[in-house]
């Protein structure tokens, strides 16, 4: 595909329920990740402080959290073989591989150091090397990239205890590097932290070509919300905010990327609010007015 990033809007929805899988809307996502060779994704898991009040965490907890997971997107338990159902001894049993090479390791590692360098310069590398073969391999690959980046502080951690951590006490992560299974699990938590899932923006990155520069996709976390479409109810800051990725990491125009993610804030922090992150003393909009707002304060914050 001849684009260097892709920003995508939510597909799928109970009109296509009954239909085959391989035609489904969602299939066509997955085509997308897989021809672009989208192997890392990106979950910024953020807590602006305006909404720190509406986590199910204590404030302190999550206010100005600003942790990034990366999750390996196109192997491990989902893709590896054989997989399937089969008779053994007489009764019915199934299978899932889960398998890595040492190069899917290692580019999905690497992905992470690299964003490690733009950030804090630490990194914790998340697997089961205690109870599994795979987990054992991820530890040595991540030890191995480690090398080559010396000014990153470099942790290995066990996925339950990385569970465990993030609900204890967050904001001890910046960077997160883990497996497709683990990365599934661990997003979700860490997406939590921050409040709803219409605040929650995500990047799935391919490999660098001879420039430096890679294939990319952007889209909010959420799904096409069919329960609430047409009501103009959706939040849709995740969408914009996973514009402010784009900026960021396809274009590297930092400061408007930086600019659009302070104009998110400066509305939540004036009080504007969608039904999902709505609190007791704060405006109701819809999402054309949250939009409205948005583009104000851009305004405001370019003169
Ligand atoms: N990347 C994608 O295109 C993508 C991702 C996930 C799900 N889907 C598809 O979306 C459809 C619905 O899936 P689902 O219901 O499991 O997940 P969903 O994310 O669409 O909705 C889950 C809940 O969160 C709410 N929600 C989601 N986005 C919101 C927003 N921006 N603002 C406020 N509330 C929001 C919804 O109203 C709903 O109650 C399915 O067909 C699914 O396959 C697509």
């Amino acid at each position: 595909m001849n684009v260097d990033a892709v920003m995508l809007g939510a597909v799928g929805g109970p009109k296509w329920d009954n239909v085959p899988r391989d035609v489904r809307p969602e299939a066509g996502l997955l085509k997308l990740r897989k021809e672009m060779d989208l192997f890392a994704n990106l979950r910024p898991s953020t807590c602006m402080p305006a909404l720190a009040a509406a986590s199910s965490l204590k404030e302190e907890v999550v206010s100005g959290l600003d942790v990034m997971l990366v999750r390996e997107l196109t192997a491990g338990t989902y893709f590896g073989q054989p997989r399937g159902m089969q008779m053994w001894e007489g009764k019915e049993r199934c299978i899932d591989t889960q398998s890595y090479t040492v190069d899917e390791i290692e580019r999905v590692v690497r992905a992470a150091f690299e964003l490690a360098m733009k950030r804090s310069k630490k990194l914790h590398s998340v697997d089961k090397a205690n109870v599994m073969e795979t987990g054992v391999l991820w530890r040595r690959v991540a030890t191995q990239v480690s090398v080559d980046f010396p000014d990153v502080e470099l942790h290995h951690m066990y996925a339950d205890n990385c569970a465990m951590q993030l609900v204890r006490w967050p904001k001890q992560f910046d960077v997160i590097v883990t497996d497709n299974l683990f990365g599934d699990i661990l997003s979700d938590c860490a997406a939590m932290l921050s409040g709803s899932l219409g605040m929650l923006p995500s990047a799935s990155l391919g490999a660098a070509d001879s420039s430096g520069r890679r294939k990319a996709m952007y889209e909010p976390v959420h799904g096409s919300a069919p329960d609430i479409a047409g009501q103009s109810k959706a939040n849709p800051l995740a969408t914009i905010l996973s514009f402010a990725m784009c900026l960021r990491y396809s274009f590297d125009m930092v400061e408007d990327a930086d600019m659009l993610e302070a104009a998110c804030a400066n509305v939540l922090d004036a009080g504007y609010r969608t039904g999902d992150i709505m609190q007791p003393g704060m405006m109701l909009v819809s999402t054309q007015e949250m939009g409205e707002q948005v583009c104000l304060e851009l305004d405001k914050l370019a003169a």
